[in-house]
């Protein structure tokens, strides 16, 4: 009988576990798959099915040449197709291989490696049982601009390309699709020479753009839309259109997906933010905690593209606007930076995980073995103390908030890193359960 109590305990803690993924975080890392190799998704985007995180983006491999005769840095790999990962937690990515191909030798297909394949976002359609995923399909001088669109029966493909297509006539660049709660799905696409930014319903079957559309900027240049809800609002972050130099990131908050839009400032913040820490935005990810999203966005390396790295941070919506922020990740790397395991106290532990509005209290002891005692809430995106006591010094830190960087989550064991500037170093914590 106890046996039993025992293993239904270490289920139910497996169970949250699976269900609770950790919180990723990039910060301009090589990001490798669970073959040890670096994962290869650029301008990506996630979608969740099943209880998998499906990972796809572009393909970026060969040598990086210069477009020439053009008014811009117009940096280019041969098209690479469509990559797709997967993932229980966010933390470990299994390579699912190419789910949408790229060829060679047909100039005139829009998949063949001289073209531009970007952006591809995948979305599930509940009536006809497909996958259908959207990206961005060029000519290298960007004369062409077009939405392309392709389904498969497995969220990892492969994909079956059905063409491209200019919705409503308008010009289709950078690009996103976001599925509403009522499974509407709408493209949301850079247009008239980036000038604006388009909103356009897609058919039931997501196949297809319908008639209803709207521009919903006035002529701002923007490109590299990334949508999410909250609180029944949407959230749009967009970029500037400096091509792969990074420049500060916008958002715009409106009622309805097709308008109107209001423009507001830069949901970046702190050190960095100018640049969007030398990033671009991609994609918002919800999280189970609804106040708190993954933003992902790409750090090109312009002259060695397949050498681009990824941007994963926490946004926090903070009074109903957006914030994100980069872990001190200077500190991180800090001699100072010490293992040190973090006992909860509290009985309600393993909600820690799930980065609610509990609080929670729990002693930590560093290598050196010196007790710190803290009490968090929101967990996982950040640590929040009341006040800590440093044991050795007897320093007390006035409250505050640090970013945490949850690296690992394993069944009760969660090892988080804690920025903290008081201390001036890096700590890192294995968080055990008692
Ligand atoms: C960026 C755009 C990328 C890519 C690049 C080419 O502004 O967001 O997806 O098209 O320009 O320079």
């Amino acid at each position: 009988m106890r046996f039993i109590f025992v293993l239904l305990q270490m289920l139910s803690v497996y169970n949250l576990a699976a269900q609770q993924p950790g919180f990723p975080v990039h910060t301009g890392d090589i990001l490798n798959d669970t073959d040890g190799k670096p994962v290869n998704a650029h301008g990506a985007g996630i979608l969740k099915y099943n209880g998998t995180y499906y990972l796809f983006g572009e393909i970026k491999k060969g040598t990086t040449w210069l477009v020439p005769g053009q008014a811009w840095e117009d940096y280019r790999v041969p098209a690479g197709g469509v990559s797709c990962y997967s993932s229980k937690d966010l933390i470990n990515w299994k390579n699912e291989g190419v789910a949408l191909a790229s060829l060679t030798g047909d100039a005139s297909n829009d998949l063949d490696t001289s073209k531009i394949i970007e952006r591809p976002k995948v979305v599930y359609n509940k009536q006809t049982n497909k996958f259908v995923m959207w990206m961005h399909v060029d000519a290298n001088d960007y004369s062409y601009s077009q939405a392309g669109v392709a389904v498969s029966d497995q969220p990892e493909g492969p994909y079956k390309y059905l063409g491209s297509v200019k919705p409503n006539g308008q010009m289709a660049r950078d690009m996103t699709v976001y599925k509403d709660e009522d499974d509407k799905a709408y493209l949301v696409y850079a247009s008239e020479f980036n000038k604006t930014m388009h909103v356009c319903l897609l058919s039931d079957d997501y196949t297809s753009p319908t008639a209803t559309y709207s521009c919903i900027t006035s002529a701002i240049n923007r490109e590299a839309p990334a949508v999410f809800k909250f609180q029944n609002k949407y959230y749009l972050i967009t970029s500037d259109c400096t091509g792969w130099s990074p420049n500060p990131a916008t958002y715009a908050v409106a009622d309805s997906l097709l308008g109107q839009w209001k423009q507001m400032g830069n949901p970046c913040k702190g050190a960095g933010a100018e640049s969007t820490f030398l990033s671009q935005s991609t994609f918002v990810l919800p999280t189970a905690n609804k106040a708190v999203f993954i933003f992902m966005a790409d750090r090109w390396n312009k002259t060695d593209l397949p050498n681009s790295r990824y941007v994963w941070l926490p946004l926090e919506m903070v009074n109903g606007q957006p914030e994100i922020r980069m872990p001190q990740t200077k500190k991180d790397q800090s001699s100072n930076a010490r293992q040190s395991k973090i006992y909860f106290t509290s009985k309600e532990k393993n909600r820690v995980a799930a980065g609610s509005n509990y609080r929670y209290h729990f002693t930590a002891a560093d290598s050196a073995g010196k007790n710190f005692s803290y009490a968090v809430k929101n967990l996982p995106s950040w640590l929040q103390y009341d006040s800590v006591k440093h044991l050795l010094t007897g320093k007390t830190v006035k409250a505050g908030q640090y970013p945490v960087h949850l690296v690992a989550f394993n069944a009760g064991i969660y090892i988080v890193k804690v920025y903290s500037t008081d201390f001036k170093m890096t700590y890192t914590f294995k968080i055990v359960k008692l």
